[in-house]
């Protein structure tokens, strides 16, 4: 039977490239997008899920949630990266929302339905599963697995020196999912940025005439030509789809039984995470963390997720 999952997340070109991997896994049973402020402001991310899902015309078309604005007044968007439009600024028509409901909603619906059986997959701030912890008590112990995007165990940051930016858009929110009861996993920066899809990646995409390649072929080059210039770097980090990968081919992360923490305070590392890593821990294990990854495999995968004729 396909696994029951939730995706949400904050589109973003990474989280689009993970969407065209999502809906049209075989293994998976997308039930529901849900939108989440992050690398575009939330009015935005609802817009691009709505977008993304009607261009790829999935199977079968996921409940959509919309996002609402975030809790943290220092929040900046991560559009330097993404475009105007966080989606490559192709110039996609924009679609009409035919919902509006709130995405920690959807999540507490559809958890609440099917109790047990859901795994939600965090690819943006913890926005959405902080405030559906808030709405319903029940919630958190009802999800299968929690897979989250983000932090950095080294200690390392991409938005600030110590901070990941999912986490440091909302602290507050991810401390309270870390301290959740519920199984926990994390794919950290440590583990995705050792992924480079370089140029190859590109050309190895299916071609225009899927819908997938497509939407790749307009979007993609966007993010390749921000690294070049930003970074002078001929290859691209696409963390989001990293991550999934962790869901669908788990054989090719090993994980580890770890205590983290975000920081909440601090002026030059607020949004940071701590792992207890002394030799005599005194913080109580709530997570499990990736710490390595077979990055050939995990890049071979993702081709072969993108274009379904390659078979899985
Ligand atoms: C994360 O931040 C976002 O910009 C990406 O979409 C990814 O989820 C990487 O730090
Ligand atoms: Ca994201």
């Amino acid at each position: 039977m396909p696994r029951r999952l939730i995706i949400d997340c904050d589109p973003g070109i990474d989280d689009a490239v993970a969407l065209c991997v999502g809906l049209f896994a075989p293994a998976l049973d997308i039930v529901a997008v849900t939108a989440v402020e992050g690398n575009v402001p939330a009015e935005m991310a609802s817009t691009n899920v709505q977008t993304i899902i009607e261009r790829l015309d999935p199977p079968k078309i996921p409940r959509i949630g919309c996002a609402s604005p975030g809790n943290n007044l220092d929040y900046r968007d991560a559009r330097f990266v993404h475009g105007k439009d966080g989606l490559g600024e192709v110039g996609f028509e924009t679609s009409s929302h035919h919902q509006r409901k709130p995405s920690e909603k959807i999540i507490c619906d559809e958890v609440k339905a099917d109790p047990g059986n859901i795994s939600i997959i965090c690819l943006g701030p913890l926005t959405n599963i902080a405030r559906a912890i808030q709405r319903d008590a029940a919630f958190i112990e009802n999800v299968d697995q929690l897979i989250m995007m983000g932090g950095s165990v080294a200690g390392i940051g991409n938005i600030t020196t110590a901070a990941e930016f999912n986490i440091y858009c909302d602290p507050e929110s991810a401390q309270q999912v870390f301290d959740a009861p519920v199984k926990k996993i994390l794919i950290p920066l440590d583990i995705t940025m050792q992924v480079h899809f370089t140029l190859d990646f590109l050309r190895e995409l299916p071609d225009k005439t899927s819908r997938i390649g497509r939407f790749l072929r307009e979007v993609l080059p966007h993010l390749y030509r921000n690294y070049r210039q930003r970074l002078g770097q001929e290859s691209v980090h696409i963390h989001d789809v990293v991550a999934l990968m962790q869901l669908l081919e788990p054989e090719l992360f090993e994980l580890v039984s770890m205590a983290g923490q975000v920081e909440v305070g601090g002026e030059l590392s607020r949004g940071a995470t701590l792992f207890d890593q002394r030799s005599k821990r005194q913080w109580p294990n709530n997570m499990d963390v990736a710490r390595v990854v077979d990055v050939t495999a995990v890049k071979q995968a993702v081709l072969r997720y993108l274009d379904p004729q390659l078979g899985f």
